[in-house]
């Protein structure tokens, strides 16, 4: 009876010490970090000034990817990271090319197993062209995040180092898994398709002015509230594995008094598709209509969008796009259109079918 009761103690004791035992190993053993690879193509982040007050008038694209990575040690405590130069440039010289590279390269880092997520950073000129057409052509529903700064690394209150650390942390994140191509800067996330620069200097410059950004990133952590709604990454058609070109496609800006010499001229250049940034709900002005009206006949696929910056240019509103056979470029800014025209002209020609895709991408 007594070693009994003294046996079936010393179990009940061993199995308390097992317990804390396993409880302190876990504790001691930290959380598996997730595995986020940095592609670094230059921009402002990597930028460099004369002095810390030089917030105007630096060098973009000067620092290399691992001294972005080291001017952060706090990104190794939310994930393993390592990074790559994809380019070393200003996003104003950002080209089909390059997008064809990363798109490849974004492609096939997230086939592999031990890559949970990716982070571009990139100049703010064109971060958001980039990320749209990322959202419409990587094959993968692991998060990827394009990130830049507003002020180059050497100014004071650099917005890099903290927008880098919130970048790989949604990048690392399941909350950011099946969200299409993000951008997170100034603590917010927002939706490729929908984000637009808005500010030539501010640090709050991007925003989805309408419709809204999708999350915050607080205290180390992402906060999503919205999703997007149109299709993208891996719901998409579009694919870019066998690509080494893109169609020609060209805007051009509707204005006062203008006539049908940009037309005109970007038609003679060989432009497959054409987006005319109308004036209003995407009107057309009477002297360029015929110009417009002759390319389409020489085949040339019209779109029509509009300068104005928000808002749905509506079918058959301000043009009969059924008689002209246009397609009406949605809520798209001009430069967005241009890109989802490009990548529509690989599989198509026939503007129902073109028209569709604007009103699922
Ligand atoms: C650039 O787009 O490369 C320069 C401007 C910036 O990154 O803010």
């Amino acid at each position: 009876m007594l070693f009994q009761r003294y046996s079936r103690s010393a179990a009940a004791l061993f199995g308390f010490l097992f317990c804390v035992a396993l409880a302190a190993q876990a504790q001691t053993q930290p959380a598996k970090l997730p595995n986020v690879t940095i592609l670094a193509t230059g921009g402002t982040i990597a930028g460099t000034g004369a002095t810390s007050t030089t917030t105007v008038g630096y060098t973009a694209a000067t620092v290399g990817v691992g001294a972005l990575i080291q001017a952060v040690p706090e990104i190794t405590k939310v994930a393993n990271v390592t990074g790559e130069q994809v380019f070393q440039i200003a996003s104003e010289n950002m080209g089909n090319e390059h997008w064809l590279t990363l798109a490849k390269r974004v492609n096939v880092l997230l086939a592999q197993a031990n890559v949970d997520g990716i982070v571009i950073t990139h100049g703010t000129d064109t971060l958001e062209e980039t990320a749209y057409f990322l959202n419409l052509v990587v094959k993968s529903k692991k998060p990827v995040v394009v990130v830049g700064s507003m002020r180059p690394s050497t100014a004071l209150s650099a917005d890099g180092p903290i927008n880098l650390y919130n970048a790989v942390l949604l990048a690392g994140s399941q909350e950011a898994v099946g969200r299409g191509v993000l951008v997170a800067l100034n603590d917010q996330i927002q939706s490729a398709r929908d984000v637009t620069k808005t500010n030539t200097t501010t640090a709050d410059t991007f925003k989805a002015t309408e419709l809204g950004m999708l999350g915050y990133i607080q205290g180390g952590k992402p906060y999503f509230y919205r999703s997007p709604t149109r299709k993208h990454t891996v719901e998409t058609e579009f694919d870019v594995s066998s690509l080494s070109v893109l169609p020609q496609v060209e805007i051009a800006y509707a204005h006062a008094n203008v006539g049908p010499v940009a037309v005109e001229a970007l038609v003679a250049s060989g432009a497959k598709g054409l987006v005319h940034a109308g004036v209003g709900n995407g009107s057309l002005p009477a002297k360029v209509r015929p110009a417009l009206s002759a390319a389409r006949k020489k085949g040339v696929i019209i779109v029509r969008s509009s300068r104005v910056g928000q808002g749905i240019v509506a079918r058959n509103g301000e043009a009969n796009d059924d008689e002209l056979d246009f397609v009406a470029g949605d809520n798209l800014s001009p430069q967005k259109a241009r890109i989802l025209l490009m990548l529509a002209l690989t599989k198509t020609t026939n503007t129902k079918d073109i028209q569709k895709m604007f009103g699922t991408y």
